[in-house]
C-alpha cells in the first residue's frame, strides 16, 4: 500500500470511530500499522459493526461527544496525533428535520471543535473533515459537480455540512496558511454502503432488515437516483488525501475533494434493491408513499476528475461487485463472529488489490469504467 505507508506506527485520531464509516477507516489504519485513537459517542447497537468487529479491542477508544471541545483538545494533547479524520457527525437527512438545532451544533460548531483541537496541537500534520456530496447547491439537472461549485442545502444536514465546508476553507485560509505547518482539507463523498451499517431510513440496512426478517423491502423514494459506492472507495481517498497534505508540498492539497462513483455506479434506490436481493438470493420489495414530504434531492452526481489527476485516486468496484460485496459483508457478520476484525481487513486487502474500474475520462470529467466487468473484490 505504498503512499498509505506513510501511516504505519504513526498516531491517527479518528472522530466518529464507533460509526459505519469510522469503524472501516479504524480497521484500515491498524492493518496499516497505526496507532489509532478512537474518539465518539458510544455504538448504537451490538450490531454495529464497530461492536460486531471488536474495533474496540484494537485501538485506544475514548466516548466524548463532539460539542465538548475541552475533552476533544485534551486528547489531542494527550496522544499527540500525527494524522486526524473528522467523521463525528449527524449524518442523516431525515433526523436533521427532527433535530436541527443539535444537527447544525454536531456537524458545524462539531467541526470548529475538531479544527481548534488540531490548532492546539503542534504534532497534527495533516487533517482531513468528512463531509457529503449533498454539500452542493442542487439544481436537481443532473450535472456533475464539481469542488468549484457553489453549495447550498435546502435541508438542516445539508445545510449543516455545507456549514462544515465554509468552516474547513475559513480555517485553511486563516489559520492553517502556513505551508510548512499541518494542512487541512474537505472530503465530499455520495451514498455509502457496505456491511455493518443499521442505520435507520438508509437503503442497504432497510433491505437487509427486511431480508433477515423474511419481510417485503418497503421503498419510500424508489427513483431517485444516487451514486452509490463501497464504503472503502472513499476511504480510500481520505487515506490518500490525509498522506499527501502531510508531504513537504501538502499545501497544494489543501481545499475540498470529491470522491463519487463512477457513472455506471449511478442507479436508482430501486435497482439497488434490487440487485441487493439478487445478491442474498431472495426476497420481495414494495414501493410505498412517503409518509412525510420532506425535501430530499433526486438526483445527485459528482465529477471527481481532480481527485483521479492529483491524487491516483479511482473507483474500483463496479455496481454489481460494489452490492456483492456489501452483502458479502452483511453475511459475515454472523458467519466470522469473532473473528469479524480479521473478515474485514481481509474485505480490505481484496478490495484494495482489485484493479481501479477505469482511468479518467478528462473530457467529460467524470469517471467513466471502460474496462466493464473488471470491478473485483468478490
Ligand atoms: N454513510 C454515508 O452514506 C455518508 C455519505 C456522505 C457523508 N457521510 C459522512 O460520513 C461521516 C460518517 O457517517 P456514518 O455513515 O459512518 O455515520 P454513523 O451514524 O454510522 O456514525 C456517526 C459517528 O459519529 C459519532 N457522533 C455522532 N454524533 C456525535 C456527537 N455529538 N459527538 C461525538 N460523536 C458523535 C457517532 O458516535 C458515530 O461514531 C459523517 O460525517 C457523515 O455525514 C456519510
Amino acid at each position: 500500500m505504498s503512499s498509505l505507508s506513510i501511516y504505519r506506527n504513526k498516531t491517527v485520531l479518528v472522530t466518529g470511530s464507533t460509526g459505519f464509516k469510522g469503524s472501516w477507516l479504524s480497521i484500515w489504519l491498524t492493518s496499516l500499522g497505526a496507532n489509532v485513537i478512537g474518539y465518539a459517542l458510544k455504538p448504537k447497537t451490538a450490531q454495529d459493526n464497530f461492536v460486531a468487529a471488536s474495533v474496540e479491542s484494537k485501538i485506544t477508544q475514548i466516548y466524548g461527544d463532539i460539542r465538548n471541545a475541552s475533552k476533544l483538545s485534551s486528547l489531542f494533547k494527550r496522544t499527540k496525533p500525527d494524522f486526524a479524520f473528522h467523521l463525528a457527525a449527524q449524518p442523516l437527512v431525515l433526523d436533521s428535520y427532527k433535530e436541527p438545532s443539535y444537527t447544525f451544533e454536531a456537524n458545524v460548531q462539531g467541526t470548529v471543535n475538531f479544527l481548534e483541537a488540531i490548532r492546539a496541537c503542534p504534532s497534527v500534520r495533516s487533517g482531513v473533515v468528512i463531509t457529503t456530496d449533498k454539500v452542493y447547491d442542487n439544481p436537481e439537472k443532473g450535472r456533475a459537480f464539481k469542488e468549484t461549485d457553489p453549495l447550498g442545502g435546502k435541508d438542516p444536514y445539508s445545510a449543516s455540512k455545507a456549514g462544515a465546508e465554509i468552516v474547513t476553507a475559513s480555517y485553511a485560509h486563516s489559520f492553517f496558511n502556513d505551508p510548512k505547518g499541518p494542512q487541512i482539507a474537505s472530503a465530499r463523498a455520495g451514498n455509502v454502503i457496505g456491511g455493518g451499517d443499521w442505520a435507520a431510513n438508509r437503503i442497504v440496512p432497510d433491505c437487509i432488515r427486511a431480508l433477515q426478517a423474511k419481510k417485503a423491502i418497503i421503498l419510500r423514494n424508489p427513483l431517485a437516483i444516487r451514486p452509490w459506492q463501497h464504503v472503502l472507495e472513499p476511504l480510500y481517498g481520505y487515506l490518500l488525501l490525509g498522506s499527501a497534505l502531510a508531504l513537504k508540498n501538502g499545501a497544494r492539497f489543501s481545499g475540498a475533494w470529491n470522491f463519487g462513483p463512477s457513472q455506471g455506479q449511478m442507479r436508482s434506490v430501486e435497482e439497488l434493491a434490487e440487485a441487493v436481493v439478487k445478491a442474498w438470493g431472495n426476497g420481495s420489495i414494495k414501493i410505498d408513499k412517503p409518509k412525510l414530504k420532506l425535501h430530499e434531492a433526486g438526483m445527485l452526481r459528482l465529477d471527481s476528475s481532480k481527485s483521479g489527476k492529483l491524487l491516483g485516486w479511482a473507483p474500483r468496484l463496479d455496481f454489481m461487485a460494489t452490492v456483492a460485496q456489501t452483502v458479502d459483508e452483511y453475511r459475515q457478520m454472523s458467519v466470522f463472529q469473532g473473528k469479524l476484525f480479521t473478515a474485514r481487513q481481509e474485505s480490505i486487502r481484496r478490495y484494495f488489490v482489485s484493479a481501479p474500474c477505469a482511468p479518467l475520462n478528462k473530457k467529460r470529467g467524470i469517471h467513466n469504467r471502460i474496462l466493464r466487468g473488471i470491478g473485483g473484490g468478490t
